[in-house]
């Protein structure tokens, strides 16, 4: 007779050394010594209860140099969640499992130690590392999910489409527009696997919007494209529901003259910021603010700003 998998969990639960292991695999990470030095038993006997657990999908390993390193499987089933529930509410607060507790949380101080110990060493060097491990656009990653995910969000400029495959995760819709095709073209190759984002080709001075489409409206490089920006920011507005906002990044003032200019196509050569408030201001936006953006020490442009308000 085939036993049911239930059974068979409650048979592999029904053994202490089994449970202490799990109770401390559920909080963090061990290798088999940590295991060991916590549970204060041999390591052959710790190897063995593990690789039973293991066998019977209820933790996992991965390999680190010559350590291997347990956990309790992410990929368990809810029948055995909710019995290891039961079981565990029923023994935490006994004896054996409040000293393993508290031997754990030693091996973990160890641990946090030696991330302090790193830090303490790499305070200089840290940025440039974090960069190379993790890229540099990590840096403002977090502020995404500060983003509505009810919202539909234009992209207004939006070139190859690279702003808007990052932000399409976050939010509802992004509608992303260009009057350039071959920019559609290469933002089409980019999001031919996103099924929320819709390229529209059109011009900003006539946004291929319908009246309060958007939530949000960004315009990232492109209004010192525009040759008449106030006309285009009422035109955002018009496409901006109630309590609308629009995000402006675009070039600071600056003075690198036509062969700058000439070369990018520019018609303005970047914004004061007095007169980028006054023209939101103008066009109905509340609570706006303008900001000077830090240099970024890989940019070879012009200093930028971030500009925003809210209907
Ligand atoms: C410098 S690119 C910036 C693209 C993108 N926003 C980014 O940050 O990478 C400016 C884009 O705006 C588009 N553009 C410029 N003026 C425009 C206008 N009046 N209407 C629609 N698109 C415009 C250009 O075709 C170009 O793709």
């Amino acid at each position: 007779m085939i036993s049911p998998p239930i059974l068979e969990r409650l048979s592999v639960l029904g053994d202490e050394t089994r449970t202490r292991l799990l109770a401390l695999l559920e909080r963090s990470e061990f290798t088999v010594s940590e295991l060991c030095s916590v549970l204060q038993v041999p390591q052959p006997t710790v190897s063995r209860h593990l690789k039973m657990l293991a066998a019977e999908g209820w933790v996992e390993s991965r390999a680190e140099g010559r350590k291997r390193h347990y956990r309790l499987s992410p990929s368990l089933d809810d029948a055995a969640r909710s019995l290891w529930r039961i079981v565990r509410d029923e023994i935490g607060g006994n004896g054996v499992y409040l000293t393993d507790a508290e031997r754990a949380r030693a091996v973990l101080e160890h641990r946090r130690l030696r991330s302090t110990e790193f830090f303490a060493e790499t305070a200089e060097g840290w940025d440039e590392m974090r960069a190379d491990l993790f890229g540099s656009a990590t840096g403002l990653a977090p502020l995404l999910g500060l983003l509505d995910p009810r919202w539909i969000v234009g992209d207004l400029g939006a070139g190859t489409a690279a702003l808007a495959v990052r932000l399409a995760p976050f939010v509802r819709r992004v509608v992303a527009v260009d009057r350039s095709a071959e920019m559609l073209s290469a933002a089409r190759a980019r999001t031919a696997d996103r099924d929320n984002v819709e390229l529209r080709k059109g011009d900003l001075e006539r946004l291929p919007i319908d009246d309060g489409e958007l939530d949000l409206a960004i315009l990232a490089l492109v209004l010192h494209y525009v040759v008449d920006p106030p006309a285009v920011l009422s035109e955002v507005r018009r496409v901006l529901g109630p309590s609308g906002r629009i995000i402006v990044l675009d070039m600071r003032r600056h003075e690198r003259g036509p062969g700058f200019t000439d070369a990018m196509g520019h018609v303005w050569p970047g914004f004061e910021t007095g007169r980028m408030e006054a023209w939101l201001a103008d066009a109905g936006f509340e609570s706006s603010r303008v900001v000077p953006l830090p240099p970024d020490p890989d940019a070879s442009g012009p200093l930028l700003f971030l500009a925003s308000g809210t209907l």
